[in-house]
């Protein structure tokens, strides 16, 4: 193949304070090493052509790498620098020509970025191309020392830099383009010889231009593509640039927000024209919704299809559809595998899981419909429930187009109510009810009288 990637997420990450590995923290609920991934991936990478140097929590990186296809991983089990880790994943290089090696702790690499820098590396003809940014606060990375014909030089660790050189706010992003085979010939030479005492990766930079060959500097117009974050600070600033952006990509789209609080929207999440987000709605995964929606507010939504013209309000959703003009809440849960088909309408403190619900069908009020099939235009009573579960197996309910499913009636499945049947309110239906039938299930009324005399409320009083 021409092009391989490598990206390093080794490192341990002290300082964020938590259990999971650093490129495992999340912005916008997704960790940091997916969107690097999804960088990569738009930029045309395969999986296949995409290699991981894992360390620190290696299990959990690679189990989440290998969810998105990348199964080439690399085991660093000492950290002993940048450069060190390149040479556990070598083998990489003698699958492509060109290699990029990239953070896995710096979230917003993008694809243009990636793309533009390898077409000056493959037209400058360089061994090693730096893509580098100008930063206002340069504290912390590793400087880009240039010549006075502005050739680039070599790299300085902040560790390693005179006061002259911190001056310098052209810094090394930690992304590059390698020719496959003067990396490979380089590796072996790197050194320990500076303040870290680690295998720096930047020293290639160096070693080939001992050798004679070409290296080059690209400027990076996207300053964010240098941000990591070391700390949950770090973390939350990133989740903030993040956030914005993406608000901003759907407010020139044609999306409203009358106010941005309390929402948080996955970079994935796609939102038609003229939709309405309301404050503390979350949209996340794979979710996209119609135009001319309304979510919110105190909604979650999680890799669902929504319609056009739904409105939702306080509802939790997660893994389902909703085709056009839904109405849903508020105090609505749609669990997985929920399909609502044009029209339904769901009110308040309404429950539906894995069931299919037909057109304009209406389920207003206080009810659980679980693992049903349920038809077009049937209307539920307030408090009705699908007993779906005997305590060891689920089964499912059936109901057909325009059944009646009184206050209160209890479906105990497996059970089949037909087209057109009524159930008489306080119900409990055991056994299939034929189209067109009304079904009554109640216990005879048994009236005591004259029992308010004897009742011991009124002998105590
Ligand atoms: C590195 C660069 C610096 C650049 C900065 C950009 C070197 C010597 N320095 O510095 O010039 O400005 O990135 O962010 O390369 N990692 C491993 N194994 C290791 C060490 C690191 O996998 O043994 C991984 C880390 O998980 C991280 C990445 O490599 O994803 C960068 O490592 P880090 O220690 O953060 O490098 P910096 O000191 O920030
Ligand atoms: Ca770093």
């Amino acid at each position: 193949m021409n092009n391989g990637a490598i990206i390093l997420a080794a490192g341990d990450g002290k300082r964020m304070k938590s259990a999971r590995p650093k490129v495992m923290c999340e912005v916008l609920e997704k960790p940091m090493i997916g969107w690097v991934i999804d960088s990569l991936c738009e930029a045309d990478f395969s999986a296949d052509a995409i290699g991981v140097v894992v360390g620190n929590g290696a299990e959990i990186v690679s189990g989440y790498v290998n969810s998105l296809g990348v199964t080439r991983t690399f085991m660093q089990a000492e950290r002993k620098g940048t450069g060190h880790a390149v040479m556990q994943a070598a083998d990489m290089l003698d699958l492509c020509d060109n290699v990029l090696v990239l953070c896995g702790d710096a979230p917003f690499i993008d694809s243009d970025t990636i793309r533009n820098s390898l077409e000056a590396h493959i037209s400058s003809e360089s061994k090693v191309t730096v893509v580098t940014a100008e930063i206002g606060n340069p504290t912390g990375y590793g400087r880009i020392i240039r010549d006075e014909n502005g050739s680039l030089l070599r790299i300085t660790e902040q560790k390693d830099c005179s006061e002259q050189e911190k001056l310098i706010k052209e810094i090394n992003s930690g992304v590059y383009w390698f020719d496959s085979k003067a990396l490979k010939s380089a590796l072996p030479r790197l050194q320990t010889a500076n303040a870290a005492g680690e295998y720096y990766l930047t020293d290639v930079i160096g070693i080939t231009l001992a050798d004679g060959g070409k290296v080059s500097a690209f400027c990076a117009g996207n300053e964010n593509i240098v941000l990591g974050a070391n700390s949950r600070r770090d973390l939350l600033r990133l989740n903030t640039i993040a956030r914005n952006a993406v608000i901003d990509k759907h407010l020139d789209n044609g999306v409203e927000f009358v106010c941005t609080d309390g929402i948080i929207i996955g970079k994935d999440v796609e939102i038609g024209q003229d939709c309405k987000i309301l404050p503390n709605t979350i949209l996340r995964g794979k979710t996209v919704i119609g135009a001319g929606s309304v979510i919110g507010p105190n909604s979650i939504i999680e890799n669902c299809t929504i319609g056009e013209k739904a409105e939702l309000n306080n509802v939790h959703a997660y893994d389902s559809v909703l085709d056009n003009n839904v109405k849903a809440g508020p105090f609505v849960h749609l669990r997985p595998g929920t399909t609502l088909h044009d029209g339904v309408k769901i009110g308040d403190f309404v429950e539906v899981k894995n069931s299919e619900v037909g057109t304009m069908t209406c389920i207003a009020h206080l009810t659980y419909v679980g693992d049903s099939d349920v038809g077009k235009d049937v209307n539920f009573g307030c408090g009705c429930v699908t007993a779906n579960y005997d305590g060891v197996n689920k089964f499912r309910t059936v109901i057909g187009d325009h059944a009646f499913i009184g206050c209160n009636t209890n479906l105990i499945a497996p059970v089949e109510i037909g087209e057109n049947a009524t159930t008489a309110a306080g119900s409990t239906i055991t056994r299939n009810v034929p189209p067109d039938s009304l079904v009554i299930e109640r216990g005879q009324p048994r009236t005591i009288e004259h029992w308010e005399h004897n009742s011991k409320r009124k002998r105590k009083a």
